[in-house]
């Protein structure tokens, strides 16, 4: 089946482009810039992933991004996840870009996106990729500085068709960002934001009332609230889950455990995504190749999961039905 689901169009939807910086990769920048890290060979750094839950996950994915300073390190990033996408059939992606993390090294938005677009632009005449980006920011900091990184961003408006929430989840619920999610909704964004990854159900709940999201990230901490499952199942909310993810960082001990396959037998829009791939120990196939191995997922539910991030993607109906046609094409071939 991984080979099948290897040569079928996919979407990825829940993608921190800093969780994609591999190690060897993050050697090369940190040498380029000398920039000082506690490991000097890819070993060391692999051997150092070993997390305990998000913040000790977060500790190290910020202090990775920090070697990222010029035009050419973010060209590099987006190229080499970009080629991914083409490697593994991911034909329309949305990346969550942070540029609050890049603030500390003082690296302008100017500069991340001039690297971004080049990468972007090649994919694109190159191999016809379908890139969106989303305009992701840190819930560890006050919403103020949250809304000067929107306005920061006015300028480059057509570049992200969404802004979504990430970093630190608990102690920092969506109650925090109402004002940051009314002005970028006035500003046409769609609305994505992470709850329910180690925070309660309550915040998904709340980012649905407080933040009017349409889609929510993780958010599979819903199975412990029936009545939140039926809301979610009747308005069909994406949920962009994480399956390896969800291990690495403790959220299930086993995936064994992970449950994301009854809910979608209970009829929720959950699709499957890689979050921080250099990370976690694989990008999208490795994701849907686990749950294989490990909760025994049918052709059937692997194709419903394709077919649910298609649906749950923030692109014109035009375009999911050629995504759709791509994959019935595929299908046709491939059954
Ligand atoms: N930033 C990168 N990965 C994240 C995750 N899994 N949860 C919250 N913020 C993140
Ligand atoms: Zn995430």
């Amino acid at each position: 089946m991984t080979q099948w689901l290897a040569g079928m169009p996919k979407a990825e939807l829940h993608l921190h482009l800093d969780g994609s910086l591999r190690a060897p990769r993050l050697l090369q920048l940190a040498a380029k810039h000398g920039v000082s890290l506690p490991y000097k060979t890819v070993e060391e750094v692999e051997a150092a992933y070993n997390f305990s839950d998000l913040q000790s996950f977060l500790d190290l994915y910020y202090l990775g991004a920090s070697v990222l300073r010029d035009a050419e390190d973010f060209y590099l990033l987006m190229k080499d996840y970009l080629e991914v996408c083409r490697l593994q059939n991911i034909v329309h992606c949305e990346i969550m870009v942070e540029p609050q993390t890049y603030i500390p090294q003082g690296v302008e938005l100017s500069v991340v996106l001039e690297g971004f677009d080049k990468a972007i632009d090649e994919a694109k005449t190159g191999w016809g990729q379908s890139v969106k980006l989303i305009l992701s920011f840190l819930r560890h900091l006050p919403e103020a500085d949250c809304l000067a990184m929107l306005q920061t961003a006015d300028p480059y408006r057509d570049h992200f068709c969404a802004i979504g929430l990430a970093s630190a989840e608990k102690d920092f619920p969506p109650a925090n960002f109402q004002t940051l999610y009314r002005e970028a909704k006035d500003r046409g964004y769609e609305l994505t934001a992470h709850a329910g990854e180690e925070g309660p159900p309550a915040y998904i709940r709340d980012a649905l009332q407080l933040l009017s999201v349409s889609r929510i990230d993780h958010g599979v901490r819903a199975v412990e609230d029936d009545e939140l499952l039926h809301q979610l199942a009747a308005d069909r909310v994406p949920l962009t889950v994480c399956p390896l993810s969800n291990v690495r960082l403790c959220v299930y001990d086993y995936m064994s455990e992970h449950r994301i396959l009854d809910l979608l037998e209970q009829g929720l829009c959950v699709t499957v995504n890689s979050d921080d791939p250099a990370y976690f120990g694989g990008d999208l196939l490795e994701n849907f190749a686990a749950l294989e191995s490990d909760l025994a997922m049918s052709k059937e539910q692997a194709l419903l999961l394709v077919r649910n991030g298609f649906e749950a993607a923030f692109l014109p109906s035009e375009a999911k039905i050629a995504l759709d046609e791509q994959l019935q094409d595929y299908l046709a071939r491939h059954p």
